[in-house]
């Protein structure tokens, strides 16, 4: 019995730390057993990448090198957490994964696709996500959220947060752009309302996917 992989995408300020803790609590209450987990980051050795690359200290390697780094960040979290946690039957909820990297490397960044594609290949295999969450909101409103958390908390933007406005409305559109392609895996929800009403259909999404997705007819024999 193997688990599920849930993760939550979106621009910076979107909210999804809050989220993710909401959904484990209700899962945790519909007795899964629930691991929360963020990118880049999740194990000691991908935490310290994370701590390169969000001060910028990769910054002259350009948006190919921070790509790598990224994936190999993401090779140590599937390998020593995600898919261990998988394997015994755990609800592993991940704050960004692979689309995080298409998005900001990639279609806002200008890493070649096929390069961020054999990348996936490598750092994560078969271990993709039965579920995205997207959460979607205006940039402007994203900033705004987040220039209010980080000044409540006298921290400063990081790498990505201090970007252009243009180039958060680019991550934007394509997260949306993703989701798009890819109905079966992601959800896009909008993000711009209060918080319990994201949790609400949050919670929906995920029990119409996977706590009680509708049976598939049944293949008649014959004919
Ligand atoms: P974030 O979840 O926003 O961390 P925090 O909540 O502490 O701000 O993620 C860190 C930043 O890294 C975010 O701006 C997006 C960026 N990022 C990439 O550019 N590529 C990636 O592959 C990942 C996982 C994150």
């Amino acid at each position: 019995m193997t688990g599920r992989f849930i993760t939550f995408e979106g621009g910076d300020g979107a909210g999804k730390s809050t989220q993710i803790r909401r959904l484990a609590e209700r899962l945790g209450e519909a007795g899964k057993s629930v691991v929360t987990t963020r990118e880049p980051g999740g194990t000691p050795l991908a935490e310290s990448i994370r701590n390169v690359i969000l001060s910028g200290g990769a910054r002259g390697f350009g948006a190919e090198g921070e790509a790598l780094l990224f994936g190999a960040a993401r090779a140590d979290h599937v390998e020593k957490l995600i898919r261990p946690a998988l394997l015994a039957g755990q609800w592993v909820l991940s704050d960004r994964f692979l689309d995080s990297t298409h998005v900001y490397q990639g279609l806002a960044g200008g890493v070649d696709e096929t390069l961020l594609a054999a990348l996936d290949r490598v750092t994560v295999g078969r271990t993709r996500p039965d579920l995205t969450v997207i959460l979607d909101l205006p940039a402007e409103l994203g900033l705004q959220r987040l220039a209010a958390r980080q000044s409540a908390a006298g921290t400063a933007p990081d790498r990505f947060e201090g970007d252009a406005l243009s180039l958060h409305q680019a991550r934007r559109q394509a997260f949306l752009d993703i989701a798009a392609r890819e109905p079966e895996r992601c959800a896009v929800v909008d993000a711009s309302r209060p918080e319990d009403g994201v949790a609400d259909e949050i919670w929906r999404v995920v029990s119409a996917r996977l706590l009680h997705p509708p049976r598939r007819p049944a293949t008649r024999a014959g004919g």
